[in-house]
């Protein structure tokens, strides 16, 4: 069977990087990889580090680009890819614009797809934006659904798609995650490799992680949680570490309000290894990220999430995961009570594992080789 997987942005990437080394370690499978390069840097970061070797690269990526320049690049593109290389069935994954491009263009190439990370919902198309939208439409074209979790199955029946075509599997981020834990657990020179790389952080002050990228912030959202962080980092016992996303509405916002800051430092993406060690050793995660929303509940680590909806609601369920929103005040009183009120800390740093045992990779291709 020829499988051709498709992605273009680095959570993509970490997430289909242990699905495609079981591919390619298969005897029935003849495995291709097509990335669309919607993330340029950010992505190449990932195959290096996982060491996937694309057979196409479609290098999308614009500076500042808009949805539609990847969504007519992606499509026209992919049409090409599917005709040359003739897959017997596509994969996918997530929600971005790669992810839905990528469908449609198979849907036209008349090649099944099969959907990672299916089923996630919140009620309110423009929230994520326009990645709510993009994962609905992704499932009525896929055939073969891979939905995390049980909540995510429910979403998908009730929209209707055929139970038969779905498996519930786990979410592979959990499978990259425990690699990278095993990884760094074993090798104590490259942990310490990692933490001279990074700023030096002072041990006698709490430290708090940060991301952001979302679209639907960038009108004043981004501002506003940036705004919070200052107060915050004006405590004086807070230190606060910002790997600053490379779009460029995000990287002005951020480097506008916090730049001059000296217990705020705001440094490039890190690549995967770093990012977990750093999400390790933190007190308290603020983010609006899907796949840290994932991640951090089994490291134990609180995490409040500058967002107004999810469509990952176990791990707010568990109580390690909180959203904030993009309100200033409210962002500073929640974090300032985990950082002032021990019991409030103890219950939400609970580990779980809501989102995966780490064997998701292992069900998704027993499926694929059924159906
Ligand atoms: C995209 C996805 C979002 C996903 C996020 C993960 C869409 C619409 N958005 O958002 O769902 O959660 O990736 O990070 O699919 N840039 C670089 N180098 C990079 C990556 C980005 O310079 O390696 C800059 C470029 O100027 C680019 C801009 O960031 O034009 C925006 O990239 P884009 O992929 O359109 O949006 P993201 O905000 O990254
Ligand atoms: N991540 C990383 N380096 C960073 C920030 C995040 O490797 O500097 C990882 C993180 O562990 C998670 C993924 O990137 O697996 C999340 O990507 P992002 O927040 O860009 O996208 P989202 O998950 O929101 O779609």
């Amino acid at each position: 069977m020829r499988i051709l997987t498709v992605f273009g942005t680095r959570p993509e990437a970490i997430k289909m990087a242990p699905v495609i080394r079981r591919l390619a370690a298969d005897p029935h499978v003849t495995s291709l990889v097509c990335v669309t390069a919607q993330h340029r840097q950010m992505l190449d970061r990932v195959l290096g580090v996982f060491a996937i070797r694309p057979d196409c690269d479609l290098d999308v990526m614009r500076e500042g680009q808009g949805l539609t320049w990847v969504t007519t690049a992606v499509l026209e593109r992919m049409a090409a890819v599917y005709a040359e290389l003739k897959p017997d069935r596509v994969l996918v994954q997530g929600d971005t614009t790669t992810t839905l491009a990528a469908a449609l263009a198979a849907f036209y190439a008349r090649v099944p797809v099969a959907h990672v990370e299916a089923g996630l919902r919140t009620d309110d198309v423009y929230s994520p934006w326009p990645e709510e939208m993009n994962r609905r439409l992704t499932t009525r074209i896929a055939n073969l659904h891979f939905p995390p979790t049980e909540a995510a199955r429910r979403n998908l029946v009730r929209e209707g798609v055929e139970p038969s075509q779905i498996v519930v599997t786990g979410n592979t981020v959990i499978d990259a995650l425990l690699e990278a834990i095993a990884i760094l657990d074993a090798d104590p020179a490259q942990v310490a490799a990692i933490e001279a790389s990074l700023p030096r952080l002072d041990l006698g002050r709490r430290k708090i992680l940060v991301t952001g990228h979302r679209r639907e912030n960038f009108d004043g959202g981004l501002d506003r949680v940036a705004q919070g962080l200052l107060q915050l980092a004006g405590r004086g016992d807070v230190q606060i570490i910002y790997p600053v996303h490379l779009n460029p509405n995000v990287r002005q916002v951020a480097e506008k309000v916090l730049g001059a800051h000296s217990s705020i430092h705001l440094i490039p993406p890190l690549d995967y290894l770093p990012f977990v060690h750093l999400m390790r050793r933190v007190d308290l995660i603020i983010t609006d990220s899907g796949g840290v929303q994932e991640e951090a509940p089994s490291l134990g680590k609180p995490v409040l999430v500058t967002r107004d909806t999810t469509e990952r609601p176990e791990a707010v369920a568990a109580g390690t995961v909180k959203l904030v929103g993009t309100d200033t005040a409210l962002l500073v009183a929640e974090a300032s009570r985990l950082l002032d009120d021990p019991a409030a800390y103890e219950q939400m740093s609970i580990a779980h594992n809501p989102y995966g045992d780490g064997m998701a990779t292992g069900r998704i291709l027993e499926a694929l080789l059924k159906g």
